[in-house]
């Protein structure tokens, strides 16, 4: 028996989620695993430097897709995806998270009759505002297996009347690239590089659409940061899609006292600055999570979650994306600290390994890998 598996990657957070399942497929002689790189995301710091960092083994084809509308991406992707199925096709396509990337292959799979398996699966914000709402809603309907992180996705696909066959819990794959790299962060100097002290730094990310697109909210989100590096030294590493937003509203982030910005960074300095921060302050989603991990406190600037384990065991706070309730927050935990903190249950870094044996039992054909 042997199974032939392509892995789905396309944007920043889905590198580190493929990552140990690339190990572990690594690990099986029985498997033929091939990475498919949509292109969603290019730049070196959003795409080439994590599958250095991660030793994720080169794609075995890029579609190079780029930027553009939400329409064009899904439909380009789409388009350049479904004919390298056709070519050679897979037992199994897995897809991870919830960017356009994992939707567009998702269909393009499902419709051609390959079996889909769902990575995170099962997590939703209620909030169809959110473009990765739609992709999540949409990819969990057609996937035949869905991998979930948490409780509440197994809660959200039982209530949409999901098959509780298609349903397997299984923890959280990037929980295991943490748990990889924890100890090779220990050794990272990022901090010294940026000048900031370890343990008593801020670090924030912004990246939703809803908090930059709009010019008042980002000058209301500087506003907030401004006052919180008065009272700790922050670090904005800057996503490109809010660089260009935050000079589009004419925001001089050089002039403000106490803040460090620099360019997106690689994933173990990343992980090594959020290790030595005494509050994280995000819109990100992998970023709640791997607060969790960290027991670092984290301020969400959203009015939701899709992750509410993290709320639930005391790590991350929803702050909204009111800038002066973020800051009475961030106030009173740099006081205070953050209270009693929990790690979600079977966050224990085998959640690649539970995925590929799932994945093996369900789909290997016979034949040899070629
Ligand atoms: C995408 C995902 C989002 C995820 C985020 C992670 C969707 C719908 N959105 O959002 O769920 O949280 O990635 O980072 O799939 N850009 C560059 N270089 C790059 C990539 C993007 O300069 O390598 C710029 C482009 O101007 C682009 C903008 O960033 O227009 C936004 O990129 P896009 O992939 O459309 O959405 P993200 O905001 O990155
Ligand atoms: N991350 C990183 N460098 C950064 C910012 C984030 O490596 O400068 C990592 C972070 O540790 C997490 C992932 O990127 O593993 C989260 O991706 P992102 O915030 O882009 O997307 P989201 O999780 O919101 O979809």
């Amino acid at each position: 028996m042997s199974l032939d598996v392509i892995t789905i990657a396309g944007a920043r957070p889905n590198f580190m989620k493929i990552a140990p399942l690339s190990w572990a497929f690594g690990r099986r002689p029985s498997v033929r695993h091939r990475i498919v790189h949509t292109g969603q995301h290019y730049d070196a710091n959003m795409s080439g430097r994590f599958f250095e960092d991660l030793r994720i083994p080169e794609p075995w084809r890029n579609l190079n897709v780029g930027s553009a509308p939400h329409g064009r991406q899904t439909a380009e992707i789409m388009s350049r995806f479904e004919p390298l199925l056709e070519e050679d096709r897979p037992d199994v396509v897995v897809v991870v998270g919830d960017v356009n990337s994992t939707i567009a292959c998702a269909l393009v799979a499902s419709k051609m009759g390959i079996p889909v398996a769902h990575v995170e699966a099962g997590l939703r914000s209620f909030d169809r505002s959110m473009p990765e709402e739609i992709n999540r809603l949409l990819t969990d309907a057609i996937a035949d297996v869905l991998y979930v992180t948490e409780p509440s996705a197994v809660r959200n696909l039982a209530h949409e009347g999901c098959d509780p066959k298609r349903v397997v819990m299984t923890g959280n794959v990037m929980i295991d690239t943490l748990l990889e790299f924890r100890e090779r962060a220990t050794h990272s100097d990022i901090t010294e590089r940026l000048g900031v002290p370890r343990k008593s730094c801020v670090t924030m990310t912004l990246h939703r659409p809803s908090n930059v697109d709009d010019r008042v909210k980002v000058r209301a989100l500087v506003d907030m940061m401004t006052e919180v590096a008065s009272l700790a030294p922050v670090v904005f590493p800057i996503h490109p899609r809010t660089r260009t937003r935050i000079k589009e509203a004419g925001v001089d982030l050089a002039s403000i006292p106490g803040l460090v910005t620099c360019d997106p960074l690689g994933y173990v300095d990343f992980l090594a600055l959020m290790d030595r921060s005494r509050l994280l302050m995000t819109d990100s989603g992998g970023v709640q999570e791997e607060a969790c991990l960290l027991q670092v406190p984290c301020l969400t600037l959203r009015d939701n979650t899709e992750r509410p384990v993290t709320v639930d065991v005391g790590v991350n706070r929803l702050v909204g994306s009111n800038p002066a309730e973020a800051l009475r927050v961030a106030k009173l935990i740099l006081r205070d600290g953050a209270g009693k903190m929990g790690i979600p249950e079977m966050w224990d870094g085998h959640a690649a390994e539970r995925i590929v044996t799932d994945l093996v039992a369900r789909f290997s054909g016979p034949g040899s890998p070629a």
